[in-house]
């Protein structure tokens, strides 16, 4: 199956992802073509619920390029002991250009899963702690401009709004799956891994 970036307001973005269970072969095969997706679309990071994959995977790279070494798969991934704040824009390849400065600690303590199953735990910060926290938030079904000011997500209204008309626009000429199809999808993916 060929994955592809979904974007806001697609309800998938909105879905708390549930730990998976069980890493497969097609498993694996998602996680590494999050990699490419991520990487062409000159991304740092990218959540299963982007590609509409309800479940606690997402894949980070913070220099954003293949093979600098600096390639995460994280499973299960959980964030702990935030310290300090920081604030720095973001982006999101669900809302390809817009941008907006988002507060968030500067430190956390990751501890998660690789896909052979080997647990991963470190303290990070600067960046990469910031790519960790956006991309946790999406496995919540969270956004980053959920985080912003209220003074300063009113600058990102339009822009929202115009991808939120695009959106009920596809829905009417049935270019995107009903709200029942979407459903009946996520089950699939509950049944298989979570
Ligand atoms: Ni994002």
């Amino acid at each position: 199956m060929q994955l592809s970036i979904i974007q806001h307001p697609h309800p998938t973005l909105r879905v708390c992802s549930k730990p998976i269970r069980r890493v497969d072969k097609q498993l694996r095969d998602f996680a590494s073509q999050m990699l490419d997706l991520m990487y062409e679309a000159e991304g740092v990071g990218l959540a299963a619920n982007q590609v509409n994959l309800p479940l606690r995977i997402f894949v980070a790279n913070p220099s954003g390029e293949r093979g600098s070494g600096e390639e995460l798969v994280l499973i299960n991934p959980e964030l702990q002991r935030p310290k300090g704040n920081e604030t720095a824009q973001e982006g999101c390849l669900s809302l390809p250009g817009i941008y907006g400065n988002v507060k968030r600690p500067k430190q956390v303590r990751l501890t998660g899963f690789d896909l052979k199953g080997n647990p991963i735990e470190r303290t990070v910060d600067g960046f990469l702690a910031r790519v960790l926290q956006h991309e946790n938030d999406h496995l919540n079904g969270v956004m980053f401009f959920d985080r912003m000011t209220e003074e300063a997500k009113r600058e990102l209204d339009d822009q929202l709004l115009e991808m939120e008309t695009v959106y009920e626009s596809k829905q009417k000429s049935g270019g995107i799956p009903t709200p029942a199809e979407l459903e009946q999808q996520l089950q699939t993916w509950y049944d298989q891994y979570a």
